[in-house]
């Protein structure tokens, strides 16, 4: 098996006149594990369904490998897609629904049992070969989608929210799987998900979607650490944004360091970036909770960049590995600012903070970072 390029250029579907693709453009390199990741009803499943063939874009190409693919019906693709709902033949066992491609194709006997014991290995289902889907767990039954969707030792497995029927220990384990699956047979996965926690643990990059668009294209890590607007900040991950006023600018080290006014906080904050922003920019201002620390005393750092606020716990949550706190602003702003504590070891972690505490919310200028003021 080996992947192709999916090039997608310039791609609109409209239903009537509701655009569920705007002008949508990516490029997923061979062999890539790319997630489309977005919000219900952003295109996802549309995308997907243009590359297989099972839908067509009123304007716009589909390439594999720079070859024009649109004309190709689904199965003369080299594509081959996992449904959310395992869509298994009911009356086959495990073996002869894996089997069930080869059998289309005329493969010998000899084959047929050949490559289906090689995928059943791949998908750990070897104690389960002669059961019936309605025997299987849910987990178990996608196994058994996947392997039957490889067999055919497709060029790109395009996969639409596999795993969202599953509970969240199983679809932890099962997306570990896919990934260990995906390092086996080498070729280009392109994985539908609403869920962001997902997207970033196995994609080597990712495509944000809303509303038909696609917003910002990048590693997890870019992602992450670097949104590129309000929607793409909030939507992965938890964070704390307020929009804000660039009152200036100036070199720093390799970046720029600013200040902004950010009416929420009631204050000024200083943060780096490695673009300039003219003075008077509209912009967000966001720090994601874990960047934020919490103390009773006032931060003891001489970092000339250190942002501090003062304000009242307002509602801890416990919740095992970690404390989320609230914590409102002793200012007129009243705002709340969202605080991730890591639990690490007992003597580490310092006296307890507890509800009404006053404490002081802290991050540095390198921790925050500025977005684009548009919800899109
Ligand atoms: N056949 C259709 N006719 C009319 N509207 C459609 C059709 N298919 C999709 N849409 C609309 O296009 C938009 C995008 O749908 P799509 O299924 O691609 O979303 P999605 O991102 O996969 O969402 P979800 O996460 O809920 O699966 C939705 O608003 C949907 O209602
Ligand atoms: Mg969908």
């Amino acid at each position: 098996m080996k992947g192709v390029e999916v090039n997608v250029q310039r791609v609109s579907r409209s239903y009537g006149d509701f655009k569920a693709l705007d002008d949508v453009s990516v490029t997923i390199k061979k062999g890539e594990f790319f997630s489309l990741l977005g919000p219900s009803g952003c295109g996802k499943t549309t995308l997907l369904r243009i590359i297989a063939g099972f839908d067509f874009p009123d304007s716009g190409s589909v390439e594999f490998d720079s070859k024009n693919i649109l004309p190709l019906p689904p199965d003369k693709r080299q594509s081959n897609t996992v449904f959310q709902t395992y869509a298994l033949f009911p009356h086959l066992t495990v073996y002869e629904n894996i089997a069930f491609p080869l059998r289309l194709r005329h493969v010998d006997k000899e084959t047929i049992d050949k490559k289906v014991l090689e995928y059943v290995r791949l998908v750990q289902l070897e104690d389960h070969i002669y059961k019936k889907p309605s025997m299987l767990s849910g987990g178990q039954k996608q196994r058994v989608a996947i392997a039957r969707a490889l067999i055919n030792e497709p060029s790109v497995l395009l996969l639409d929210e596999p795993l969202s029927a599953l509970d969240a220990k199983l679809r932890q384990n099962l997306l570990i799987e896919l990934d260990q699956i995906h390092d086996k047979v080498g070729i280009t996965f392109i994985y539908v998900t609403h869920d962001q926690s997902e997207a970033l643990s196995v994609s080597d990059r990712i495509a944000v979607m809303n509303k038909g668009k696609v917003l910002q294209i990048g590693t997890p890590y870019e992602i992450y650490e670097a949104p590129s607007t309000r929607f793409v900040a909030q939507f992965i991950g938890e964070t704390n944004s307020f929009p804000c006023t660039i009152l200036s600018c100036e070199p720093y080290e390799e970046e720029y360091l600013m200040r902004v006014q950010v009416p929420a906080l009631n204050g000024e904050v200083s943060v780096t970036d490695y673009k300039a922003q003219p003075v008077g920019t509209q912009m967000d201002f966001t720090v994601r909770p874990e960047k934020v620390r919490i103390s009773s005393n006032p931060p003891r750092s001489t970092v000339k960049e250190l942002n501090t606020f003062k304000g009242i716990v307002e509602e801890p949550v416990y919740s095992g590995f970690q404390s989320k706190f609230y914590v409102k602003l002793d200012n007129e702003s009243s705002t709340l600012v969202k605080v991730f504590k890591q639990h690490t070891a007992f003597l580490e972690d310092g006296p307890d903070i507890e509800w009404k505490d006053t404490v002081y919310v802290s991050w540095t200028a390198s921790d925050g970072y500025l977005v684009k003021d548009t919800a899109r």
